[in-house]
């Protein structure tokens, strides 16, 4: 047992002796205390309930009334109960947060169509009234057509860059073709950004449901993002594989790396791109594994059950 655990144990075993003796409302109290300092300390709710048992245990054989038996389980509970009081509000907290980040990721969903409708149609006719206006300037000044070509010819850039754009966003393709095309055309259009190289290797006919693709989509989209912003990595490797029962999906990357830990305490305070990777992935019953040290490079794997669990999956 761990020297945490242990003095745990022993003002455990003490607080119940005080309640049982008499300690009354303040006694009490000290066992929310108590509950919340082994949270604190990471103890487990199952360790609790262990040394709750040892606890009384010790107590019952000390004394040798059938009667007082009874009585002292039934007030032992209540100490227990509210020991274990904290566990419960932060298991509740947990819940909270959770539905909360699902309904965070359900309006990213949402703005991210939105956006890639706006940036598809509404930029893409800006783009065509512009072309027209262009040549209606051409044929009154002919002379400019040299200069009016060129502005046309990166005109024509900006729209393979936007339509590229709206389509990462809101990946039609994802319906279309599947996960591996969908996942070769981000990784194509975020290598021609950033400079990165990019290998994807996986099983090309693969078939998901469409909410397990886009989940597998959107962490591998964060990945590279947090690759490209925060790794000062040269290369990164995505594998899509299938096994028997889940599909697993690796992201790795040979940069900086960063100490998860440290990261996931300020979850929240950094940005929301790890947490609302782990609500994706609790959303489908999955896994989600983040390896990384400084100066060793970051591997993110995402474990997801092949077949959906039933009820048990949010739209995202
Ligand atoms: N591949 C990576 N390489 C290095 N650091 C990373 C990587 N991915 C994430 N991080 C670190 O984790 C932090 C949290 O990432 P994230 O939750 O996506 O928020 P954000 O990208 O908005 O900062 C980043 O600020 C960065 O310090
Ligand atoms: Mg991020």
């Amino acid at each position: 047992m761990t020297d945490r655990l242990s003095a745990i144990r022993q003002q455990y075993a003490a607080g119940l002796r005080d309640f049982l003796t008499g300690g009354g409302e303040t006694a009490l109290h000290h066992a929310y205390e108590l509950g919340r300092d082994a949270l604190n300390q990471g103890v487990g709710l199952l360790d609790m309930i262990a040394l709750h048992h040892e606890a009384l245990g010790a107590l019952l054989r000390s004394t040798s009334i059938p009667q007082r038996t009874l009585e002292m389980t039934t007030s032992a509970n209540l100490f227990l109960l509210e020991s274990v009081s904290p566990f419960e509000m932060t298991h509740r907290g947990f819940r909270e947060s959770n539905t909360l980040l699902h309904r965070l990721n359900q309006t990213l969903e949402e703005e991210c169509k939105r956006i890639a409708h706006t940036l598809h149609d509404d930029a893409g006719q800006l783009l065509a009234s512009v072309y027209l206006a262009l040549d209606k300037a051409a044929t009154n000044t002919p002379q400019s057509r040299g200069d009016l070509d060129q502005i046309k010819e990166l005109l024509n850039q900006i729209e393979s860059q936007v339509r590229r754009l709206s389509h990462e966003l809101r990946p039609t393709i994802l319906d279309d073709l599947g996960l591996l095309p969908a996942l070769q055309f981000l990784c194509d259009g975020v290598a021609a950004r950033s400079g990165l190289h990019i290998d994807i290797e996986g099983d090309s006919d693969l078939t998901l449901v469409p909410l397990l693709g886009t989940v597998l989509y959107r962490i591998v989209q964060e990945s590279l993002t947090n690759v490209s912003r925060h790794a000062r990595a040269s290369w990164v490797q995505v594998v899509l594989q299938k096994e028997a029962q889940c599909i697993r999906c690796t992201i790795k990357d040979n940069g900086i790396g960063f100490d998860v830990p440290t990261v996931l305490n300020k979850a929240g305070k950094l940005g929301l791109g790890l947490i609302g990777m782990q609500e994706r992935v609790n959303s489908v019953g999955g896994l989600l594994v983040i390896l990384s040290s400084p100066d060793c490079g970051t591997e993110i794997t995402v474990t997801i059950p092949s077949s959906s669990p039933p009820g048990g999956l949010h739209g995202v």
